[in-house]
């Protein structure tokens, strides 16, 4: 298995290029189904999580093409690609392929619209919570379809098509606003969306949606009313930046110290991680195109955070913020309220010197004058980087295991990193 070799004190100086946000692009993908059209998307992250997507669609019978690189794109511009499903052949999502990654259990919603039937394996994904989809059921159940778990299999149907209804969500869900807004779309009538995600991800998809012909107003409050269409058309559309990447960069700049520009990306997706980390002591600026951030000198203040659905602190920041925590000057408390057991990084951090204390859903963290690098295991997504960001800062080697987790979520990590200096390397097995 691969390796990350990092050798750390290095401040980072220069520019990134941000990527298309992975998790736009997943259920941008998925309502490729909702069309036999051609749905263009433009700006599309290379990630292992995007390839796991490309086999399941594949799998259903849809056509993927890679669009040809154009004058002065590089390897850094996102590439462009083709999703026609004008001939689906498998309305089944198998566990072997559904078990690799969560996300791809929305299929259900657009299979179900368009063919009346889905048969989806009860997903895998991420080991950080339960992470049930009673919610998703729900919402498709408010919309008519039968739902019956067989097997381990989720196997919907819907007789005379779905029917619009009010979905009020008890808790916040993202995936379960994106399923609630595909099915939607096709179904007859109004759909009325209550306690709605507000992810910018969500909007982006609304955005999409809206161009392959469904009527949504509301995406990005709390209340999103969906006039369902009897069929959707092709369109082009350009994933938005992601936010997460931005956010990670930002907080290893805040930790290592340097001045770096990141690229292709917007302040407005990360307000908060972004007024955090002003108050930690970083200097954020937005610049044309991008936000510049740079820390000289100066300690890292110690602050607390809550994370909390849009627009609070994301959830898949809080593993990068505790590595910077962990050379603040003081006691920062870091409470995480979306995933139960979202702290795995914890024992990891502490292998290079962290001090951390766990009490619930609370991490207690005492920054400490500095981290020494060790080797350290990946566990999640948001935890492995959250590695690399203590491995960037600390005193010493830090050798990652296990990066196949980096490979799901970060474009080109080693090259991004190392163009600012970073002395990082992948080891191939
Ligand atoms: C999305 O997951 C993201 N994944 C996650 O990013 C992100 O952490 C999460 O949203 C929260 O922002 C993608 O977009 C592909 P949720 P999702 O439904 O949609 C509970 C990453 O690292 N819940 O908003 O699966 C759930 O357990 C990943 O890129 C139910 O109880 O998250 C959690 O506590 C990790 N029942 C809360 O809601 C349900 O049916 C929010 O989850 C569904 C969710």
């Amino acid at each position: 298995m691969d390796r990350i070799h990092i050798t750390g004190g290095v401040p980072l100086n220069g520019t990134i290029p941000i990527s298309g946000a992975k998790n736009a692009a997943l259920p941008l993908m998925i309502a490729s189904l909702l069309t036999g059209d051609t749905l263009e998307l433009a700006n599309v992250p290379r990630l292992a999580d995007i390839a796991a997507l490309t086999r399941i669609l594949g799998n259903h019978g849809v056509d993927h093409m890679v669009v040809g690189k154009r004058p002065g794109q590089t390897t850094e511009t996102g590439q462009t690609i083709r999703l026609t499903a004008s001939n689906v052949i498998d309305t089944t999502a198998p566990y072997e392929l559904v078990s690799t990654m969560r996300a791809s259990f929305w299929v259900v919603a657009p299979l179900l619209a368009r063919f009346g039937e889905a048969k989806v394996s009860l997903p895998g994904g991420c080991a950080i919570g339960t992470r049930p989809v009673d919610l998703l059921i729900m919402a498709l159940e408010r919309l008519g379809a039968q739902i019956e778990i067989d097997a381990g299999y989720v196997v919907a149907k819907t007789k005379n098509g779905l029917r619009g209804a009010e979905i009020d969500f008890p808790k916040v869900t993202v995936g379960g606003t994106h399923v609630a807004l595909m099915a939607a779309s096709l179904a007859y009538g109004t759909t009325v969306i209550s306690n709605a995600a507000r992810e910018p991800e969500v909007v982006d998809l609304a955005e999409c949606l809206t161009k392959m012909g469904a009527r949504i107003q509301g995406a990005g409050t709390p209340r999103i009313v969906i006039e369902g269409v009897a069929r959707m058309n092709g369109a082009r559309h350009e994933v938005l930046p992601d936010r997460i990447e931005t956010g990670t960069y930002a907080m290893a700049v805040a930790m290592t110290g340097g001045d770096v520009v990141l690229e292709n990306t917007r302040a407005d997706l990360l307000h908060s991680a972004l007024d955090i980390l002003s108050t930690t002591g970083a200097e954020i600026t937005q610049v044309p195109g991008g936000i510049r951030v740079r820390r000289n000198g100066a300690g890292i203040a110690a602050v607390d955070v809550t994370t909390d659905p849009f627009p609070g602190f994301p959830t898949d920041l809080q593993a990068q913020f505790m590595a910077l925590m962990t050379l603040a000057n003081g006691q920062s408390q870091i409470r995480e309220t979306i995933f139960e057991n979202r702290f795995m990084h914890v024992q990891e951090l502490a292998r290079l010197g962290a001090r951390i204390r766990l009490e619930g859903d609370l991490a207690i963290v005492e920054g400490v004058d500095r981290l020494k690098g060790a080797p350290v295991m990946a566990t999640d997504l948001r935890a492995s980087v959250s590695l690399v960001i203590a491995g960037l800062a600390a005193e010493g080697e830090t050798q990652i295991n296990r990066v196949y987790h980096l490979d799901r979520g970060f474009e080109a990590l080693e090259a991004k990193l190392a163009r600012c200096g970073a002395r990082i390397e992948r080891v191939r097995a």
